[in-house]
């Protein structure tokens, strides 16, 4: 199975991503996890990538084709994975289909603003694993330490006030467009994004037939 998290920054997409990873056993793909350890490795994407991530900025179409490209070569993509935060313009969109990538199902996680504004406010994730945390729906058993590696849990750069604002802007305005695009292939699915994450995987699964 070939999945499509379309949302806006804070939505759940990586949430329900590592639970549909369990469930389904194929991988996440994540585009901003990917950028994160290549920025973190210090390698030419990551240090091309950086200025745009810090400023809640879209990296460059190429880049991110590019480095979806390599990944989809790897063995673990052979019975499916989850897209999580790709495609998030119609550029990269196309460039899937150019390369006849099949997705069975888009879902559209729509969270109002000053919702996302509160959960990216909380959240709290593990500069190892990724794991992804919250101060109020979702914490550690162990304070500021994950429970899946036992890192010390961060507050992501790109989670400050401002700069999630440009996040949010910009998605709007490159991203939010995909939803037509995907709804006029038939493949999209909305899934509500306002509720707890319990019931939003329950949506989830309900969609994908699970
Ligand atoms: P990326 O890492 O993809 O960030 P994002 O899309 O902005 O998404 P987030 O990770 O912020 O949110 P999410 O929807 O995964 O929510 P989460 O599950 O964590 O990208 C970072 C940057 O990399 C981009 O800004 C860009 O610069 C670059 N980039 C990446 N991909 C790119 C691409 N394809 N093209 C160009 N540039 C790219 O949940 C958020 C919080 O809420 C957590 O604390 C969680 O516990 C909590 N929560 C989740 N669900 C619920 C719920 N239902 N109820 C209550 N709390 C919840």
């Amino acid at each position: 199975m070939k999945i499509i998290l379309l949302g806006p920054p804070g939505a759940g997409k990586g949430t329900q991503a590592e639970i549909l990873t369990e469930k389904l056993k194929i991988p996440q793909i994540s585009t901003g996890d990917i950028l994160r350890a290549a920025v973190k490795a210090g390698t030419p994407v990551g240090l091309q990538a950086k200025a745009y991530m810090d400023a809640g900025d879209l990296v460059p179409d190429d880049v991110i084709i590019g480095v979806v490209k390599e990944r989809l070569t790897e063995k673990d993509c052979e019975k499916g994975y989850i897209f999580d935060g790709m495609p998030r313009t119609i550029a990269q969109a196309e460039a899937l289909d150019a390369q006849n990538v099949q997705i069975d199902a888009v879902l559209s996680i729509e969270v109002p603003d000053e919702i996302i504004i509160t959960r990216l406010g909380g959240r709290r994730t593990c500069p190892e694993c990724g794991m992804i945390y919250h101060t109020q729906t979702k914490k550690p058993s162990k304070d500021g330490i994950c429970d899946a590696c036992g890192a010390g849990l961060i507050i992501r750069k790109d989670d400050e006030t401002e700069t999630i604002k440009n996040r949010l802007e910009t998605y709007h305005k490159e991203t939010a467009p995909l939803i037509d695009y995907y709804r006029a292939q038939g493949k999209l699915k909305d899934v509500g994004g306002e509720y707890n994450i319990a019931s939003q995987t329950a949506e989830v699964f309900k969609v994908l037939g699970l």
